[in-house]
């Protein structure tokens, strides 16, 4: 009795639609997968960042439930390009929040937080992991080729570190 031939499973590609990029449909479907990645964490941060926002209180009240406002809008920007560069690649945007939810590589955020500089440690903790992300993306459209997702991600990166800045100051770390 001969053995029954071994199956290779070729994932699908992710690349399902027409691109103006010049990148072959191999590397459009590497960016793509990792911009969904970032996508679920962008996702998961915005929301998280609102929590700060909303639940805030103590002595730096004032300058914080701004503060986080200001980095919900940041974040809500950097959702936006990164889902639209996935489907610019030929992609689907992953970005509905009960996908993010369970991709997203940040810790959960604790729901009985209240005090101020427990919300400065908690969201710097997350900006970092975000940053991590970005970073783990950018080196992936660097091998690819891609230098305009490449740029995308530094931008990002770029704003992410000086928020993650801001939250360690208020800490007086
Ligand atoms: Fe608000």
């Amino acid at each position: 009795m001969s053995k029954p031939a071994s199956k290779t499973v070729v994932p699908p590609s992710l690349a399902r639609f027409s691109s103006s990029s010049r990148l072959s449909e191999n590397s459009r479907h590497r960016l793509i997968a990792t911009l969904n990645e970032r996508l679920a964490d962008g996702l998961d941060l915005q929301s998280q960042v609102k929590l700060a926002h909303w639940n805030v209180k103590g002595p730096h009240f004032a300058a914080l439930h701004p503060l986080f406002d200001t980095f919900a809008s940041a974040v809500t920007g950097h959702v936006d390009d990164i889902a639209e560069r996935a489907v610019i690649l030929g992609g689907l945007a992953q970005g509905g929040v009960r996908h993010a939810a369970r991709a997203s590589h940040l810790a959960d955020y604790p729901a009985d937080v209240v005090r101020d500089l427990e919300h400065a440690k908690l969201l710097g903790e997350r900006f970092d992991t975000f940053a991590e992300g970005l970073r783990a993306s950018r080196s992936i459209a660097e091998e690819e080729g891609d230098i305009d997702t490449a740029d995308m991600l530094t931008a990002m990166l770029q704003e992410t570190e000086k928020h993650a800045w801001f939250l360690r100051a208020t800490l007086g770390n």
